[in-house]
């Protein structure tokens, strides 16, 4: 059993992972400011409502959860909004992280997981991305999260912190009894936007149709949301026979674009949802898909749901009547 301090777990991601933990036999202490969490998302484990941008109360936070392991989602996410504001992200990303990383180190807690992201890649340069893929981000979101990853590869050579960097691709869907899901405050993203669309009758525009992809619509890696936490279990076992940094990308390895997530959509809710074609979206790459080799072999991991209309059929569970 392991004692793991959750940041950002009342929020979308973090909370299957706290669901997981805890059907894993796991203790779970949430670290949350709810400025986009839920409370009602905080149902395995007990709150420790504290932002990490306050290091002293955090300090505390870590040094009374005695936990073992942190896994660090609390972050920004909204890749528009950090151009615009990009001095507030690095200040909740970097400055969070650094806060963080310096409270495990006073509290001698060992092992991170990390949520990276795709983003880090910026540009693809090839049709999937391996861990070899250039590091180039083109948003201060993902410079955010590159930074990051750098400060904790010197965190772990120095302090010996065993840390795992896992870099999603696009998390979606929702744990099987839709008691958490997605809710993001504005929603930005395909999936959950096409769901409301579908529930209340609204239009959906689709950025772009004259991208160099075969039906002109961009091409993204949709990985269920329980598949991403699963990773992040095995990442916690990674470390318990290995110091150092390790960096995986995570995704299914198979592209889906645009318009087949709205087919998927359609088909999974029987409704007719209205789309239109606008223009495309600042920073789009037309393709991120990830290379999969590096995490099946180096954790042992496998998605147990990888096809698209389960994942979309996962989510309209949540979001036909989402509790919060
Ligand atoms: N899209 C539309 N219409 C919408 C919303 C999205 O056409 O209303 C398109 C986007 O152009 C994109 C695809 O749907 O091609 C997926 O868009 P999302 O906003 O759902 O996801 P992104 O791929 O832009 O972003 C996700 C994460 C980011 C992360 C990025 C790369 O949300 O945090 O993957 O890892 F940076």
């Amino acid at each position: 059993m392991r004692r793991v301090a959750v940041t950002g777990g009342a929020g979308y991601i973090g909370s299957h992972m706290c669901k997981q933990l805890a059907d894993h036999g796991h203790d779970v202490i949430v670290i949350d400011d709810l400025s986009s969490g839920h409370r009602e998302a905080v149902r395995w484990g007990r709150l420790v409502q504290c932002s990490l941008l306050d290091a002293p109360a955090l300090s505390l936070a870590l040094r009374d959860a005695r936990c073992d392991a942190v896994i660090h989602f609390a972050g920004a996410i909204a890749v528009g909004e950090s151009v615009d504001d990009p001095l507030r992200h690095y200040a909740i990303n970097v400055g969070g992280s650094l806060n963080l990383l310096r409270a495990m180190r006073d509290a001698d807690v060992r092992r991170i997981v990390f949520s990276s992201s795709a983003a880090i890649f910026g540009e693809p340069r090839q049709a999937f991305i391996d861990e070899a893929h250039p590091i180039d981000p083109i948003s201060p979101y993902g410079r955010s999260k590159a930074m990051v990853e750098r400060m904790l590869q010197d965190a772990a050579s120095a302090y010996g912190i065993g840390a795992v960097a896992l870099r999603y691709f696009n998390a979606a869907g929702a744990e099987p009894s839709a008691t958490i899901g997605e809710s993001h405050e504005p929603e930005t993203h395909l999936i959950p936007r096409l769901l409301r669309a579908a529930r209340d009758g609204l239009q959906v525009e689709i950025y772009g149709d004259d991208h160099p992809t075969p039906d002109g619509t961009c091409i993204r890696d949709y990985v269920h949301v329980d598949d991403l936490c699963s990773a992040h279990l095995a990442a916690l076992d990674h470390l318990d026979a290995r110091a150092g940094f390790h960096a995986f990308n995570l995704g299914n390895g198979n592209g889906c674009s645009v318009r087949e997530v709205i087919a998927a959509v359609r088909a999974v809710t029987g409704r007719a949802v209205d789309v239109r074609v606008a223009g495309r979206r600042a920073g789009d790459p037309a393709r991120l898909v990830a290379c999969t080799d590096r995490v099946r072999a180096g954790l042992g991991w496998k998605p147990a749901t990888p096809a698209l209309e389960a994942i979309v059929e996962s989510a309209w569970r949540w979001h036909r009547a989402p509790a919060y």
